[in-house]
């Protein structure tokens, strides 16, 4: 019987990992997977999660089961980051529990959304190429609209619409910052007037928020989500630890319920329990128990934050650089100076992207994605020429 399975297509972000890997010309660039690397090319890991691990090794006495719901201490440590300090529960309707990564909470806020009675998902495109898998795995409808306009901004009318036009039984995913792909956000006062339409909607909000404080700031990445939770009766959160943590492999994220009321959580997160039995039984502990350590430390939760601000700098660095190169043949790179996280996209075709693969040994998405993360003060001239040479008028 599983001889009829006919391949599936390897997913091409990951794909990318290894072909990078394979390729043995000293001057490779990976620009593919979002992982974050220092001027010298690596992705350490951070010092608090080292120091953090280290006081784990030494004092944790049991590895036995948590449960569903994983390790609850860090996803209430984690709370004050993602909602304010004032009030992180927004009294008493935020509810939260450990999922592995933030695919594992994107996975489980849309089934919790299914099990609640949504059956078609409005996503902006593009988007992480995973949201439309696991929609599809599900399976969801999804209904696509445009993230962003030709000239490099969000396209607010869109989302709007999207909004607007929806009815009961429907989901809106929206990446909380640092958008994935194209690095465009939306501005403040495009997310009152998203905030606004919610209020008016019967639509679920289902907020991605993967990268925070690879933008602006732990503050301000939350704008948009706060502004949000502020507007809404009810919403769903899917946070990752992957990225500002550098926890990637360890797969350390949490999914957050904010109900109508107090008293229908328990309720809802006896579901989101359920589901999480039936797909992974429980999420993997070390990674989220050393970012409980770190945050529940102030000498590492301040280690932690400068670590965050370093990164957050180089990536502005590489981001002006680019943007000072202005025009490169037929490729405007004045707007990636704009743009916030990890990713950007160049309006590059599949043949072009090829070329840079084949010519000059630099990986990226097919889909013209970057990591600018991947550029170094080394590399970065390379890539511009490079883009030139493929680019050309
Ligand atoms: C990415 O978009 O590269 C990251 O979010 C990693 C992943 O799992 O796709």
């Amino acid at each position: 019987m599983l001889e009829r399975l006919a391949p599936a297509s390897p997913d091409a972000l990951l794909a990318l990992i290894k072909l990078h890997a394979a390729d043995n010309r000293a001057d490779k660039i990976d620009l593919g997977v979002g992982v974050y690397r220092t001027g010298q090319g690596d992705t350490p890991v951070f010092g608090a999660i080292k120091a953090a691990e280290e006081r784990l090794v030494e004092t944790q006495a049991s590895k036995s089961y948590l449960g569903p719901e994983g390790d609850m201490g860090f996803v209430e440590a984690l709370m004050p980051y993602v909602f304010g300090a004032d009030d992180p529960s927004m009294g008493g309707r935020i509810q939260g529990m450990q999922a592995p990564g933030g695919t594992g909470a994107v996975r489980l806020a849309v089934a919790l959304a299914k099990a609640a009675g949504v059956s078609k998902v409005h996503l902006g495109v593009p988007s992480w190429p995973n949201h439309a898998q696991i929609l599809a795995d599900l399976p969801l409808e999804m209904a696509p609209f445009d993230h962003d306009c030709d000239d490099g901004t969000a396209n607010i009318e869109a989302v709007l619409g999207a909004i607007r036009g929806a009815g009961e039984g429907e989901a809106v995913v929206l990446h909380g910052c640092c958008h994935n792909p194209t690095g465009i956000d939306y501005t403040p006062e495009q997310w009152r007037e998203i905030a606004e339409a919610l209020s008016d909607s019967p639509i679920l909000p289902i907020i991605d928020l993967a990268y925070q404080g690879l933008g602006y700031g732990m503050e301000e990445d939350a704008f948009g989500l706060r502004t949000v939770l502020a507007a809404v009766p009810e919403a769903l959160v899917a946070y990752s630890c992957d990225k500002n943590f550098g926890l990637y492999r360890d797969r350390v994220g949490a999914l957050y319920v904010m109900a109508r009321e107090a008293g229908d959580l328990p309720a809802i997160m006896s579901n989101a329990a359920a589901l999480a039995r039936a797909n992974w039984s429980m999420p993997p502990d070390h990674g989220a128990a050393a970012v409980r350590l770190v945050l529940d430390d102030p000498a590492l939760t301040a280690q932690w934050l400068d670590e965050l601000d370093t990164m957050r700098a180089r990536m502005r660095q590489v981001r002006e650089r680019l943007a000072a190169a202005g025009q490169v043949g037929t490729l405007d790179l004045t707007p990636l100076g704009s743009q916030n996280g990890l990713f950007s996209m160049l309006r590059l075709d599949k043949e072009q992207v090829a070329r840079l693969r084949s010519d000059h040994a630099i990986y990226m998405a097919a889909s013209g994605r970057i990591n600018v993360a991947g550029l170094t003060q080394g590399n970065i001239d390379k890539f511009i020429a490079a883009l030139g040479d493929v680019a050309k008028e």
